[in-house]
C-alpha cells in the first residue's frame, strides 16, 4: 500500500460538513438516498485516511437539527442508513482503534437509534487512534444553549462564566477546537455547525460533492492548511507577536506538527 504524503503540520482535529449527497445522485438520476448511501462509502474512506495520517480527531456532521424538516422518506432513510453503517463498519472501527463519540441532542430521538449510537460509543470507548464524533441531531446555537443551561443547573455565578467555563460545558469538551473545517459541496457558509468551537478553524470549502471526497481530496485541504498562517488575532511569526508561542484564549487546538 502506498505511503501517505506527509505534511509539515498536520490538524489534531479536522470537522467536516459533508454536503452534496443529493446533487451527486441527482446528476446520476438517482435517488437522494443513493447519494447518502455514496456518502456513507466516502466518510469510511475519509476516516481511514485521517487514522493514517495521524488526525487525532475527526468531527463530521451527519444529521443536523434542521434536517428533520427533510421529507420524511428521506429522513428515514437516513435513519436506516445510520442503522446499517454502525452495524457494518463498528469492527473495522475497532480495529482501526478509532472511538466513535456523539455530539447532539440524543433525547428526542427514537431510542432505536439512540441506542445504537450509544451503543458505538460504549464498544468503542477503550480505542484512542482517532476520536470520530458524529454530529447527530446538533446544532451549534443548540450547543451553546445546552452549555449554559447546564452552567445554570450548576449554580455558575454570571462571573464565573468565562470562556474555559462555558466550553468545559461543550458536548465536545474532551476534544480540542478544530483546527481544519472542510465543508464540501460548493456552498460557502457553516450551516450552524460547530459555531463555537470554529472560531480559529482554518476554513476549507471545495465544490466537489461529498461521495466523491476521498484521501486524495482531504490532501489537498491538508496541504492548503500547512500553508496557513494562523495567527489566533495576534500579528503573527512575521510580525513576532507572542501568538508565535500561544494559541487562543481557553484553546488547546495546537496542530500536532508531525
Ligand atoms: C448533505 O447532503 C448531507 C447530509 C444531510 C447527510 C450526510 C450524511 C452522510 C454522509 C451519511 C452518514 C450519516 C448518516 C446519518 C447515515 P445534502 O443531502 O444536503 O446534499 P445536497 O446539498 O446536494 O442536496
Amino acid at each position: 500500500m502506498a505511503q501517505p504524503p506527509t505534511f509539515e503540520t498536520v490538524p489534531r482535529h479536522v470537522a467536516i460538513v459533508m454536503d452534496g449527497n443529493g446533487r451527486w445522485a441527482r446528476k446520476r438520476m438517482m435517488p437522494r438516498g443513493v447519494g447518502h448511501k455514496a456518502g456513507v462509502d466516502a466518510l469510511v474512506s475519509v476516516v481511514q485516511a485521517s487514522v493514517d495520517r495521524g488526525i487525532e480527531y475527526l468531527t463530521v456532521f451527519a444529521f443536523s437539527s434542521e434536517n428533520w424538516k427533510r421529507p420524511e422518506e428521506e429522513v428515514s432513510g437516513l435513519m436506516s442508513l445510520l442503522l446499517v453503517a454502525v452495524a457494518k463498519h463498528l469492527t473495522k472501527l475497532c480495529a482501526d482503534g478509532v472511538r466513535i463519540r456523539i455530539a447532539g441532542d440524543l433525547e428526542n430521538v427514537s431510542p432505536k437509534i439512540r441506542d445504537a449510537l450509544l451503543d458505538a460509543q460504549a464498544k468503542t470507548a477503550a480505542n484512542s487512534r482517532l476520536t470520530l464524533t458524529v454530529a447527530f441531531n446538533y446544532g451549534g446555537r443548540w450547543d451553546i444553549v445546552q452549555a449554559c443551561q447546564k452552567a445554570m443547573r450548576d449554580g455558575l455565578a454570571a462571573a464565573q462564566l468565562d470562556e474555559a467555563a462555558l466550553s468545559s460545558y461543550m458536548t465536545m469538551a474532551y476534544a480540542p477546537d478544530p483546527d481544519l473545517l472542510i465543508r464540501t459541496g460548493g456552498e460557502v457558509r457553516l450551516s450552524n455547525f460547530l459555531l463555537w468551537q470554529s472560531a480559529y478553524a482554518e476554513l476549507y470549502f471545495s465544490d466537489c460533492l461529498w461521495p466523491d471526497f476521498d484521501a486524495s481530496q482531504l490532501d489537498q485541504a491538508l496541504s492548503t492548511f500547512a500553508q496557513r498562517e494562523r495567527r489566533f488575532g495576534d500579528v503573527g511569526e512575521s510580525g513576532q507577536g507572542a501568538g508565535a508561542l500561544g494559541g487562543a484564549v481557553g484553546s488547546t487546538d495546537q496542530p500536532s506538527g508531525h
